[in-house]
């Protein structure tokens, strides 16, 4: 158990993969399993108890190779979880993300009926992820998840994805990811951003109060939703090759290139934040975690330095936004722990090579829709709340090659129009990571 300034969180019933920083670099596999037979799925979750990690993080860095399992709501059911529990989780949990597609802008070339089988269909029950620093101790952890399922025949795996961090931290695209995150109290971990206070508990696990004084819905009984929390995974492939020839047709020269990429994500590549190096990119700025994240907007709210519409300031806009009108930019907060898969487009090519790259997105909160579903459709998704209706996030917003994005600029401002889809959605579930407790629960339904 662990203090946070008001609040003792369960540490030792809670999954690691949510609070806890993860190596880094690291690589992965996430691991899709369908329960065709319920006996074997609970025997299943009686092995998973023994070999998910939770706690406080370990100083022995070879324990830093971990498995974090969740739920989906048919994964629930199939483990023969009674009606009136399924009925208790939050509505979006039971319809799960295809099911929404249409509210959190999949469509077209991202609508469910392209989605990779079987994402987004009723036979994606259980979501393993293993993550560890090296190939070599990923095999050994990937074997323990192998143990818990092998030789149970109504449990087949049904998908697979390898993901990995190159020692830069950079994604796809170009930039380094995973900086801007939250504190949660009682975590143990400062925040990487000095002037956000630490997040009530609440807003990531079931079972505490959150920012509003209240505890979130849980899920019943208690010992099912507590310590728990809600996972979004997607798998969102990135148009690179679409990106840059973008970016070379708009730019005046190659430095312009750099500074229209900086300004759609809002901060330059190597992590450096535009509120802080508005002018040039700044990479030991970017590499130093105690300054990367330190900062707010609230001397910058026209966006010269960054623009209102820039990717990272719409998905958190900080002081920019709170207080103003009933926008409390704190219920709008998220951990993220995505990955990223596929083979780098090397540097300089712009044609399109075919592979297929990009991001696993992964958010942990305990509201699915004040958090992932309000930050996706409000803020990414459209533009009203900057006073920009028209326009959606430039880099990961649903643009049909009609998008603009408005880049504030003395005396006249930019404008960048036409833009065109540069993410696609391959497919995604809404899962559930249960506590320790909650595992053994599970194990030993009886119905
Ligand atoms: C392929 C899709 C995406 C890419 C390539 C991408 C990339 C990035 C990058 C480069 C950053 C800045 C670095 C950082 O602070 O970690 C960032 C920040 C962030 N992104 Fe994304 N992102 C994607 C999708 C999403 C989605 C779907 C959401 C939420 C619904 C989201 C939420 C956030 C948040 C909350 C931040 C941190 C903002 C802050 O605290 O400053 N991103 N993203």
């Amino acid at each position: 158990m662990s203090s946070g300034h008001d609040v003792v969180l369960d540490l030792d019933d809670i999954q690691s993969g949510a609070l806890h920083e993860r190596p880094s670099p690291y690589v992965g596999r996430y691991l899709l399993l369908r329960i065709e037979d319920r006996t074997a799925g609970r025997e299943l979750v009686r092995r998973l108890v023994d070999i998910v990690d939770h706690g406080q993080p370990s100083a022995e860095p070879q324990q830093d190779a971990w498995i974090t399992v969740a739920f989906t709501y048919q994964g629930l059911k199939a483990l023969g979880v009674p009606q009136e529990s399924l009925d208790s989780f939050a509505p979006e949990f039971q319809q799960g993300m295809a099911a929404r597609a249409a509210d959190l802008g999949d469509v077209g070339e991202s609508a469910p009926e392209h989605w990779e089988h079987p994402l987004g269909s009723s036979d994606v029950h259980v979501a393993l992820a293993a993550l560890s620093p090296d190939a070599a101790r990923l095999q050994a952890v990937v074997e323990r998840a192998r143990r818990a399922h092998q030789e149970l025949p109504g449990v087949d795996v049904v998908w697979s994805q390898d993901c990995y961090q190159l020692p830069t931290g950079r994604t796809s695209f170009g930039f380094k990811d995973g900086i801007g995150q939250p504190s949660v109290e009682g975590s143990g971990l400062l925040p990487s951003n000095p002037k956000e206070r630490p997040l009530k508990a609440g807003e990531i696990l079931l079972g505490y109060p959150d920012e509003t004084g209240e505890l979130p819905p849980m899920p019943s009984p208690d010992v099912l939703g507590r310590n728990g929390t809600y996972i979004v995974f997607r798998k969102l492939h990135t148009k690179v090759a679409a990106y840059r020839q973008y970016l070379r047709a708009k730019a005046t020269d190659r430095a312009d290139e750099a500074l229209l990429g900086a300004k759609m994500v809002g901060r330059w590549q190597s992590g450096a934040p535009l509120a802080l190096a508005p002018d040039r990119d700044d990479p030991a700025l970017g590499a130093d975690p105690q300054r990367n994240n330190h900062f707010g907007f609230g001397d910058d709210l026209r966006g010269f330095k960054c623009p209102a519409g820039a990717h990272a300031r719409r998905a958190n806009p900080r002081d920019a936004l709170d207080g103003e009108g009933s926008v409390n930019v704190r219920l709008h907060r998220m951990i993220r722990r995505g990955t990223n898969y596929g083979p780098a487009l090397p540097e300089g090519v712009l044609e399109d090579d075919g592979a297929d790259r990009g991001i696993i997105f992964v958010f942990a909160g305990a509201h699915l829709k004040r958090q992932f579903e309000f930050v996706k459709t409000q803020w990414l998704n459209d533009g009203v709340f900057i006073g920009a209706p028209a326009e959606k996030d430039p880099l990961v917003g649903p643009d049909e090659g009609d998008g603009t994005f408005t880049i504030p600029t003395r005396p006249i401002r930019r404008r960048l129009q036409a833009l065109p889809p540069f993410v696609v959605t391959r497919g995604g579930e809404y899962c559930f990571a249960p506590g320790l407790r909650a595992l053994r629960w599970l194990a030993e339904l009886q119905t």
